[in-house]
């Protein structure tokens, strides 16, 4: 192979450390959280990469941004690849960021080949997939998919009381120069490259995964009232301590959670004591729970335990469980995991079918057209954390795999 496009792995990692200087933290990380002004830059950088090739940009209205190159027949969808800009608290360099990259590296490369596809290709920068800022993870897609309502994730508050609707607007104002994308308007195709967020790849030494599906997920927020009071002067039999209920539930769920073959995964990945004190008995506690399970029974019949796990160990507390987010596990079609395959084969890249455990923008675009997802490995399987690190080889095959795919797709008729 090949005389088809050919990425510059160069090019391509000068890019990766430009966008890991938008929100660097001193440990090595990224804090872009979605729409902040760290994350508009991040978006203007990708804009002002696509001016001088003559891509043109849309946006819409949850704030997903769309970088097109056009095809010959104005009749036909377009296919697309991306991921995310927006990153945990205190995540990496990769996380989202390096599948938006590769997808317009490949973008960059098909153009510079010169090569006419029948279809329009596009970069997609799904908006808000973390959901650290705003409550849920994946938002921009699931809006666009049909599987949020607009509205209600426009109204959405971050922890300041600011609104997604006026973030959005924000992004626009930073990018005057763009169209206008509905909602829901037809994709012939999805491919998104991600890095693998866990192990496997790099303990087997191979530098593709064809993922086959994605486990699924269900998240609570569980808020316990007590009674805040005197440290000093409350004695236990009138206390209503939320702190000590909280972790009574804590504990309880743990224990209920337990599975022998370690597939459940469950996390409470937030816990606070707002407004607590060092002499006061906490009056509230509030804590956020993550479970997943690539089996959607055990997913059901395990997750429906919660609220009544909690209720059982309030004590002399009240508790709250409001359930955000229930996903069931997802099969990507087979032949989208063929087609990647092939196409690290044709490029010679090891490879090797995978799993995902963690949860992608590619579940809502699956709802919409074929999709699929390409992993690379990352070090120690290290996710979600500032040391998160991939090699600018693996990023590069990444994209190669990426730019030959989705020339395949966009021929087709
Ligand atoms: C994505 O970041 C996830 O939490 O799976
Ligand atoms: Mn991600
Ligand atoms: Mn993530």
């Amino acid at each position: 192979m090949s005389s088809g496009p050919e990425i510059d792995a160069g090019r391509l990692w000068q890019r990766h450390l430009a966008m890991a200087d938008i929100g660097a933290t001193p440990a090595g990380g990224v804090h872009r959280l979605a729409l902040t002004d760290e994350d508009i830059e991040a978006h203007r950088l990708l804009a002002d990469w696509a001016g001088p090739r003559g891509f043109s940009i849309e946006l819409d209205a949850i704030g997903n941004m769309f970088i097109r190159r056009e095809g010959s027949d104005s009749s036909l969808p377009p296919v697309a690849s991306g991921s995310h800009t927006d990153t945990q608290p205190m995540g990496g360099r990769f996380d989202g960021i390096s599948g938006v990259l590769a997808a317009f590296e490949a973008l960059e490369a098909i153009d510079e080949a010169g090569i006419e596809t029948p279809h329009p290709i596009e970069v997609i920068a799904w908006n808000n997939e973390e959901g650290s800022r705003f409550i849920p993870a994946c938002m921009g897609s699931a809006v666009y998919a049909g599987a949020e309502p607009l509205d209600a994730m426009r109204a959405r508050e971050d922890g300041d009381g600011v609104t997604m609707g006026s973030c959005v607007d924000a992004l626009k104002a930073a990018l005057p120069d763009t169209g206008h994308r509905d909602l829901g308007a037809p994709l012939a195709a999805f491919i998104e490259a991600h890095i693998e967020q866990g192990p496997e790849l790099e303990a087997n030494g191979n530098i593709i995964g064809a993922v086959t599906g994605m486990q699924g997920y269900r998240r609570f927020t569980v808020a316990v009232t007590g009674e805040a009071s005197h440290s000093g002067t409350t004695p236990r039999a009138r206390r209503r301590d939320a702190f000590f209920a909280a972790m009574d539930m804590t504990q309880a769920l743990r224990a209920a959670m337990l599975d022998e073959e370690d597939i459940l995964r469950f996390t409470i990945g937030r816990f606070a004591i707002p407004g607590g004190g060092i002499s006061v008995v906490p009056g509230r506690a509030e804590f956020t729970i993550d479970m997943r399970h690539p089996d959607a029974a055990t997913l059901r019949e395990r997750g429906d335990r919660i609220p009544q796990i909690c209720r059982e160990n309030a004590g002399a507390c009240e508790v709250e469980v409001d359930e955000f987010i229930n996903q069931d596990p997802l099969d990507f079609p087979q032949a989208m995991i063929s087609a990647i395959e092939t196409a690290a084969g044709r490029r010679g890249y090891p490879h090797q079918r995978i799993y995902s455990a963690a949860g992608h923008d590619a579940r809502h675009a699956a709802a919409l057209c074929p999709a699929g997802m390409i992993f690379i490995p990352c070090w120690r399987g290290l996710s979600h954390n500032e040391a998160e690190r991939a090699e600018p080889e693996h990023v590069a095959a990444a994209a190669q795999v990426i730019a030959d795919m989705l020339i395949d797709l966009a021929q087709e008729r």
